[in-house]
């Protein structure tokens, strides 16, 4: 696979924050909105599965007893030398660097691409869901969780934000136009709890899940 990183700017936010990543994510949100995402994908222990977005690969251990084959992209150089050290010892778990909207993939490989907290950084959601479905094999589930459309501008200067979260009939819109069915939007198990500063909030988390026609 190659790399498809060179028409993207530098995250600077997540070079900065890669090697804390695992302890400041703990902050947002849960393994068990993790593990109840996965458990909702009800995938049979055959998949080959993908990661969009994996940073640490904080989904894929979540993965690891229930996939064949794991796979996270990112773009983020920093981020993906701290999952590599994660997975060292997991023969069947890869990771590669790349854009999110031009993953070097073929179509049809996948029984799953998961993205956790990837989609409110990218600069066109409804591209980046149609380049997950692209690499979706007949049958194949989409499992996109992200947070709830929020007011918390904040988190664009601070975390590199892009989307201040989505609304879920946006997100159904946009799983239907990228041509996914068995359209499911619900709450993940658990909220987000963001403390900075000052600021105490909580802010809820989607779980979406869609299915490519066979
Ligand atoms: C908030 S972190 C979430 C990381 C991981 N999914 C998790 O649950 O801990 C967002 C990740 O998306 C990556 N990312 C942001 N925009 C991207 C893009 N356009 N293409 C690929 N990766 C991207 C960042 O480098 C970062 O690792």
């Amino acid at each position: 696979m190659t790399d498809t990183t060179n028409s993207f700017p530098p995250n600077d936010y997540f070079a900065r924050v890669a090697e804390e990543w695992d302890e400041l994510r703990r902050v947002f949100f849960t393994e068990a909105m993790r593990d109840d995402a996965i458990k909702r994908a009800n995938l049979p222990e055959t998949a080959v599965v993908a990661d969009v977005g994996t940073g640490t690969g904080f989904v894929l251990q979540g993965l690891i007893h229930h996939a064949t084959r794991l796979v996270g992209f990112d773009a983020s150089p920093e981020m993906l030398t701290v999952a590599r050290r994660h997975f060292a010892h997991h023969p069947h778990v890869e990771f590669h660097l790349a854009e999110g909207h031009h993953l070097p993939v073929p179509d049809h490989t996948f029984d799953a691409v998961f993205a956790n907290m990837y989609l409110h950084h990218t600069p066109n959601p409804l591209a980046a869901i149609q380049e997950m479905t692209r690499i979706l094999k007949p049958g194949g589930k989409l499992i996109i969780t992200d947070l709830d459309s929020h007011d918390q501008a904040w988190m664009q200067d601070e975390m590199a934000d892009t989307w201040l979260g989505f609304e879920r009939d946006q997100i159904r819109a946009w799983y239907q136009t990228a041509g996914l069915t068995n359209i499911i939007i619900d709450c993940a198990a658990g909220t987000c709890d963001c403390s900075h500063q000052e600021k105490n909030i909580a802010l809820s988390i989607f779980v979406a899940i869609g299915q490519r026609p066979h």
